[in-house]
């Protein structure tokens, strides 16, 4: 019988798990053993009581015996060295496990002979949806960058009639339109807010315009950046100059910027400058989503509120685990979608084959399937 374990997440602030009670009764039905530390569910909100109603086992906190005899391990950040060191060879371990620069992991998996499914790397495609953790997560980004904006605002969203007189709508500008900026736009235009948006994706417009949000048009100069799967590609500093002078008058009318735009596997475009900053209006708010990719804005900081000239820039980090019950609850359904399909007759039979295990599978058996993370370097 296939033996599955969630263990405590060890990463700091992490309050997420890898499995609901809802999953557990699945993967159960699914013909699975599913061992849990005990307490690994609390800090999302997951008692042990109610895993064990969904015949859940648990181990001991720090159980060695738990970790050799796993067949598979869902985790939502990769385990400690150490942890993954007591695994038996061809052990499976699933989970948001950021391969790159992480030298760490890649050597452990590679000792220990271990496959590994890395979320993150899952192809962005329609079959894939379901199981799209990165979409699951960066949606909560985007609502709560909103609620921590309102919240840091010293002006009402909404517009108002009130006995004392009318209250203008708060304005919001939201950089970059993919998961989190349009789920940011939604959750802003509930509140009220009148929320302006840019992106250079063209197939954002319509996006954008259906939720009732209004458009900035990219630069129109000869070269644009290109666009490869879905994903935008990095921009010419020409271009980002020209995009720069365009978002700087919305800037200076705006109560709230809400800034999502990446670029997979570079550093984020710089689309507020130190001088668009100090056009803003005292008492306005920056979000800044994209700070550990280096930041849409200047002087964000990871984790640290600063106010700059009496603008509050918020560097956010960690938000999906602000919100840990339905970020868990999504996730560990995200984790299901994947691996359901190859739960057969109690084992788990990958097809390597396929689509989606072939995109996000970093070790097969202590092989190395993506030749980029032997040679990206770094320690972690
Ligand atoms: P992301 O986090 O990589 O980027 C966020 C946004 O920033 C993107 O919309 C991008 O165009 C924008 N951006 C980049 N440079 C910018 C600049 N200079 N100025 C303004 N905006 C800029 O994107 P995310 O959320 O990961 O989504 C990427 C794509 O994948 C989207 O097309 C999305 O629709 C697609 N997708 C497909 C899924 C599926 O079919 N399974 C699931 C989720 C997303």
């Amino acid at each position: 019988m296939l033996r599955i374990f969630i263990p405590i997440e060890s990463a700091p602030g992490e309050a997420r798990v890898a499995a609901s009670p809802e999953t557990v009764k699945k993967l159960i039905a699914l013909g699975c053993q599913v061992f849990l530390e005990i307490g690994a569910g609390i800090s999302a909100g997951f008692l042990d009581d109610d895993y064990r109603n969904s015949g859940a086992q648990f181990v001991p906190i720090g159980d060695v015996d738990a970790w050799q005899k796993t067949d598979v391990l869902l985790c939502v950040q990769a385990p400690p060295r150490e942890c993954l060191e007591r695994m038996k060879p061809k052990a499976l371990v699933v989970g948001l496990l950021a391969p790159y620069q992480n030298e760490s992991l890649i050597n452990s998996l590679k000792s220990g002979q271990l496959s590994a499914l890395a979320m993150e790397l899952l192809p962005r495609i329609s079959r894939a949806q379901s199981a799209d953790a990165l979409s699951s997560q960066a949606n909560i980004a985007g609502y709560k960058s909103v609620l921590l904006a309102a919240s840091a605002l010293d002006r009402y969203f909404p517009m108002l009639m009130t006995a004392a007189g009318t209250v203008q709508p708060a304005k919001i500008v939201v950089l970059g339109a993919g998961v989190a900026g349009l789920q940011a736009v939604a959750t802003a235009k509930r509140l009220g807010a009148v929320v302006f948006v840019s992106d250079i994706r063209p197939a954002v417009k319509e996006q954008v315009e259906s939720l009732g949000a209004r458009f900035i048009n990219p630069p129109q100069l000869d070269e644009k950046p290109s666009e490869s799967g879905g994903y935008a590609q990095e921009s010419t500093e020409a271009f980002l100059t020209a995009q720069r002078q365009e978002l700087s008058d919305h800037l200076s009318e705006a109560d709230v910027a809400i800034c999502t735009a990446q670029v997979p596997g570079k550093k984020a475009p710089r689309l507020i400058s130190e001088g668009m900053l100090d056009r803003m209006r005292t008492g306005s708010v920056v979000v800044d989503l994209a700070v550990e990719q280096g930041g849409n804005c200047a002087e964000t900081k990871k984790g640290e509120t600063i106010i700059r000239k009496g603008v509050k820039l918020i560097g956010a980090s960690d938000l999906p685990c602000s919100v840990p019950n339905h970020a868990s609850s999504l996730y560990a359904r995200n984790l299901l979608a994947l691996l359901e399909p190859f739960l057969k007759e109690e084992e788990l039979m990958l097809n390597l084959e396929d689509e989606l295990i072939a995109g996000c599978l970093i070790s097969y058996q202590g092989e190395i399937c993506c030749q980029d993370l032997l040679y990206s370097g770094g320690t972690n």
